[in-house]
């Protein structure tokens, strides 16, 4: 569809109009694909620059004649589409128009009309047996006469000069519709890019913090470098380890992963690193550890934070150097393999207890891709519960189940500490408890989250507004939400007061006395912090 009102107002063509109507006393207008004319020339208002046709929009059928001059040209270019222009002869005899067709991706979309004018090589004759015919159509006599008068008389290069500038405004229509279309789609497409990813390889979400993880995993597809994931249980560590892997140029090699903290050391050793026949008791033949196993693709090596700190020289090693030693070995053995480690431990803080190794840790820690909690995410909730109920529904052969809007206010507020297994765990007890009923009700949520809600609802409000009173006069609670939405708003916009007030729904002027009123301007929040 054009954008009609916008064309009209685009510099070169109000110039180009200007242009045509001024030198040949003609109307330029445009109508849409099914001839409804898009210019204000139907207005009471309009300033006509034809005499000619002002006097015809006066007859009582003058509309009527247009319309079916119109029609015409449209049958004409229906009728014609290797015909991108047409001089037509209008319902007055003798007197002409020229008219260029607008069309995108091979569709009529509109016209541009330049009307009304005569040759120049009418005849008296003619031109009088045009203003008897005008007479008869219910205008004055001197009305009539003036209105032919005025009529333009074109020469053969006039006419050649009129056809190229309708022409030419036809072309910077389409030029214009083109460049928005395309301006349009790049739009569209940053915003798909940008804004809402939904998932990446296996992982659900759409919160910022997991656009962020996505455009990090993005980056550094193509790395070869040790990654170290942290982040609390449940949040999805394996799944990164595995979308990396998959997103890597290792793809098609193996993914192989260890539980460091499964196994004691010596077990923990023969798995990762092999053994040979006879190193101990029971081992009868020769094994393969999994640094063999991978070779070529990816090892994930899970909790590293429960390893030994002789099982993290171990691993330095071969981080280093790509070799190491089978148990009960004496010849090393080399491997080509990608470690990603994961760990919910704060490694740092075991650094400065002795607990783990510093080189090993800047060894494994070259990237870091840091999840957040489900607490930090709940913009997620809703889409990963969808996620969730149609995979356990399906699971269970159930058609797909929905969670009340009550119950979802309270798996909201739940704070999740076992994070995303948690809530994937949940939702398939209550595929399981809802039995046949096609909606989950809060009377089946697992009494861990409605007891906790129960704790906290002295205080009923969580997150960021956990704190705010419960009690007292509406009135209170609603002045304190709102200094408290100001001001970490204020903050978090860079104290941008216009960009606030959007996202408040109220207008800047309006922002401002009430950061007047709470006293929340620049300097008075640096002090109160510099304070705090
Ligand atoms: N973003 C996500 N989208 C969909 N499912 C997820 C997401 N994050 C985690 N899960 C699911 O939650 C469960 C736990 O994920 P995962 O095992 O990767 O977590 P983890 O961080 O390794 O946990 P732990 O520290 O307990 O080992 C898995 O079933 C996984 O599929
Ligand atoms: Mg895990």
């Amino acid at each position: 569809m054009i954008n009609w009102k916008t064309v009209g107002e685009l510099h070169v063509i109000q110039k180009l109009k200007k242009v045509i109507e001024s030198w040949y006393g003609v109307e330029l207008f445009y109508t849409d694909q099914h001839g409804k004319i898009q210019t204000g020339l139907l207005e009471k208002s309009h300033e006509f620059r034809s005499h000619f046709m002002k006097v015809q929009m006066l007859m009582p059928h003058g509309h009527q004649y247009i319309a079916q001059d119109i029609e015409t040209i449209i049958d004409y270019f229906d009728e014609n589409p290797d015909k991108s222009s047409f001089k037509f002869s209008s319902f007055f005899p003798h007197v002409k128009g020229y008219a260029a067709k607008i069309v995108i991706d091979g569709e009529l979309l509109g016209t541009v009309i330049a009307y009304p004018f005569v040759r120049d090589t009418c005849t008296t004759d003619e031109i009088s047996e045009l203003i008897s015919h005008v007479k008869g159509l219910g205008v004055s006599d001197s009305d009539a006469e003036m209105a032919v008068d005025k009529l333009k008389k074109v020469s053969d290069t006039q006419l050649t000069y009129i056809t190229e500038l309708v022409s030419l405004v036809a072309e910077e229509v389409m030029t214009f519709h083109a460049e928005i279309q395309l301006r349009e789609e790049r739009i569209s497409a940053l915003n798909s890019e940008l804004g809402s990813k939904y998932r990446y390889h296996n992982m659900i979400g759409k919160s910022k913090p997991m656009q962020q993880i996505y455009n990090l995993l993005t980056r550094i597809a193509t790395s070869e470098a040790t990654i170290l994931i942290q982040g609390e249980n449940g949040t999805g560590k394996e799944l990164v380890a595995k979308a990396i892997h998959y997103h890597s140029p290792r793809k098609d090699s193996v993914f192989v992963a260890q539980n460091c903290s499964a196994f004691n050391d010596n077990l923990l050793d023969s798995e990762l690193f092999g053994h040979v026949k006879g190193a101990f008791t029971g081992a009868v033949k020769d094994k393969k550890g999994l640094f063999e196993v991978a070779n070529g693709g990816t090892l994930f090596l899970d909790e590293i934070g429960d390893t030994s700190l002789s099982m993290q020289v171990k691993l330095l090693r071969v981080l280093q150097e790509g070799t190491f030693l089978p148990v009960g070995s004496t010849s090393p053995k080399k491997v080509n393999v990608r470690v990603i480690a994961a760990t919910n431990k704060n490694l740092k803080e075991m650094i400065a207890k002795g607990e783990f190794r510093e080189d090993l840790y800047y060894r494994i820690n070259v990237i870091n891709v840091t999840l957040p909690s489900l607490r930090e995410r709940k913009d997620d909730i809703p889409v990963l519960c969808d996620h969730f109920l149609e995979k356990k529904c399906a699971d269970a052969g159930h058609p797909v189940k929905t969670i009340s809007p009550r119950a979802m206010e309270k798996v909201l507020d739940y704070n999740w500490p076992g994070n995303v297994r948690e809530l994937e765990n949940e939702i398939e007890r209550l595929v399981v408890l809802s039995g046949d009923s096609k909606t989950i009700t809060p009377d089946i949520l697992n009494p861990r989250i409605l007891d906790y809600l129960d704790a906290k609802s002295g205080s009923p409000l969580s997150g960021p507004l956990a704190g705010i009173k419960a009690t007292g006069t509406l009135r209170e609670a609603m002045e304190e939400l709102e200094y408290f939405m100001i001001k970490e708003g204020l903050r978090r916009c860079n104290f941008n007061k216009s960009k606030l007030a959007k996202e408040l729904g109220i207008s800047r002027a309006g922002l401002i006395q009430k950061v007047d009123k709470y006293e929340l301007d620049k300097r008075a929040l640096k002090k109160a912090s510099g304070e705090d």
